[in-house]
């Protein structure tokens, strides 16, 4: 029987598995719910009870919910400040604000701080810029938000050690040997460790307790590679501010890219690139045959979005799958593509009904058909199978280029390493022309990023 406090850990040496037992972190002396609370709103997350509060601009009386004008966007997710010059948000963490500064003779004591975010006044009257906003908060939102600044610095930093660096992974279900590939793929790309650290990976995998708490208890600077069966795990990485990378899912294309950072193309990206490649062979109206999971809704509707940029399109006709199953579309009825969005059984069985027909979709499914041997005709290379199948993909191609993506962006990060520190240079790095792992540009899909991606998975184009 494996306790509470035992996991399974995978760290970077001569055995790539072994039990340890993990020191789990000791939080600073403030009250758990109101650090949370302060969490949420100086994130922009909605809160977990009651009405979020308002947020005003200076010289408007219109209150916009607080969770667009979240601390983070002006301050960072650090609370270390950012801008330049005038422009500047000053750094907030509490020990900032509780001495004083080059800007101000006065500190900040729990009073001050309610004026000033509430009016935008400093201890020493001096009116703040007009880019602070007031915010209208309650007394234990403002005593919340104080919380989460005095913890704010060691939340940053949750997982680093003084010689490790600790992100978990998961590997839940039999035969995944993805731990083990981002292990060894670690040990190639870190063979000596950054600022006198290596990564160790620990498993998150456990039958106890919420998810939350085992997260917390896991003291994990970032998440890696989850799969896509742990989507209940997200919210809670979210709401806790702990990184989550390179999930081995895909992802919608709206991820905050503080927060979640993805290497495959997301389901926008899908639903665009897939409506370019179906005009090309669609020679009447396009007819988007769509399933009813919601992943098949968000291509459908990405599909759409790009339609209506294109001049002079006709909207494309959105009939659901199980509709075009019973009524299959003759020939001469429909001479063009069908772009096909559905879960893979819909999918086998309108194949199955309609094989003459030409469709855009995801390859495992047509992967699938093929296999099934139900002939298809279709078109295009979108995704790595094993990922849109749900199944966690054992790919050491894929854990390399995770591991050197986290080690660069690591180092770049330096040795005060802090969470959105790191994050800010994973994105920088992804954004570099010729990188590997561009997110999208909503402008252009990158079908030659799509096949990339299959061949670095091994499959190949239909
Ligand atoms: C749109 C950008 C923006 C947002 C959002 C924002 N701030 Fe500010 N904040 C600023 C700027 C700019 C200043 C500097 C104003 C000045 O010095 O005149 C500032 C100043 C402050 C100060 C005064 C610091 C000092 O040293 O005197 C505090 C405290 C503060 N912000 C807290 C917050 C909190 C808490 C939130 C979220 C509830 C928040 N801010 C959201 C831009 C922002």
């Amino acid at each position: 029987m494996r306790g509470p406090q035992a996991r399974r850990a995978l760290t970077i040496g001569a055995a790539l598995a072994l039990l340890l037992t993990v020191p789990v972190p000791v939080s600073a002396g403030e009250p758990m719910a109101s650090v949370e609370a302060g969490r949420a709103l100086f994130l922009g997350h909605a809160p977990r009870e009651g009405p979020e509060p308002l947020a005003f601009l200076r010289g408007s009386r219109n209150g916009v919910p607080a969770s667009r004008f979240a601390c983070a966007n002006c301050h960072g997710r650090d609370g270390l400040g950012q801008g330049e010059g005038s422009l500047r948000a000053p750094a907030i963490r509490w020990p900032d604000l509780a001495r004083a500064s080059p800007q101000r003779s006065d500190a900040y004591d729990a009073a001050s701080f309610a004026r000033a975010v509430a009016e935008g006044i400093d201890p020493g009257g001096r009116a703040l810029d007009r880019l602070m906003p007031g915010y209208a908060l309650s007394g234990a939102q403002t005593a919340a938000l104080i919380a989460y600044l005095k913890t704010i610095d060691e939340e940053q930093r949750i997982g680093v050690g003084p010689s490790t660096i600790r992100l978990g992974i998961l590997s839940a279900g039999t035969g995944d040997g993805f731990p083990a590939a981002l292990a060894q793929a670690f040990a190639q790309k870190l063979p000596s460790p950054v600022f006198g650290r290596r990564v160790e990976l620990v498993s998150l995998d456990s039958e106890d307790g919420p998810a939350g708490e085992r997260l917390r208890r896991a003291g994990i600077f970032a998440a890696v590679g989850l799969p896509h069966g742990s989507r209940e795990l997200w919210p809670e990485l979210r709401r806790l501010g702990i990184p989550n990378l390179f999930p081995r899912a895909l992802l919608n294309g709206d991820e905050p890219e503080a927060e979640t950072v993805g290497l495959l193309p997301t389901l926008d990206a899908i639903g665009r690139a897939a409506l370019d490649q179906a005009i090309t062979c669609a020679k009447g109206p396009l007819t988007i045959a769509v399933g009813g999971d919601p992943a098949s809704a968000r291509l459908a509707a990405a599909a759409r979005a790009r339609a209506a940029t294109r001049p002079g399109l006709p909207a494309p006709i959105l009939r659901p799958v199980a509709e075009l199953i019973r009524d299959v579309p003759r020939p001469g009825q429909n001479d063009g593509c069908i772009l096909l969005f559905a879960e893979p059984e819909a999918v086998l069985a309108l194949l199955s009904a309609s094989a003459p027909w030409r469709y855009v979709g995801l390859l495992d499914q047509f992967a699938l058909a093929r296999e099934r041997g139900i002939p298809s005709r279709h078109e295009l290379v979108l995704a790595d199978p094993r990922i849109v199948e749900g199944q966690p993909i054992d790919s050491p191609a894929f854990a390399r280029m995770i591991a050197e993506l986290i080690e660069r962006s690591l180092r770049q990060a330096g040795r005060q390493v802090t969470k959105s520190g790191m994050m800010a240079k994973l994105n920088q790095t992804r954004r570099a022309p010729g990188s590997n792992a561009q997110p999208d540009r909503p402008g252009e899909p990158d079908m030659v990023r799509f096949r990339k991606i299959g061949k670095m998975s091994g499959i190949k184009a239909p």
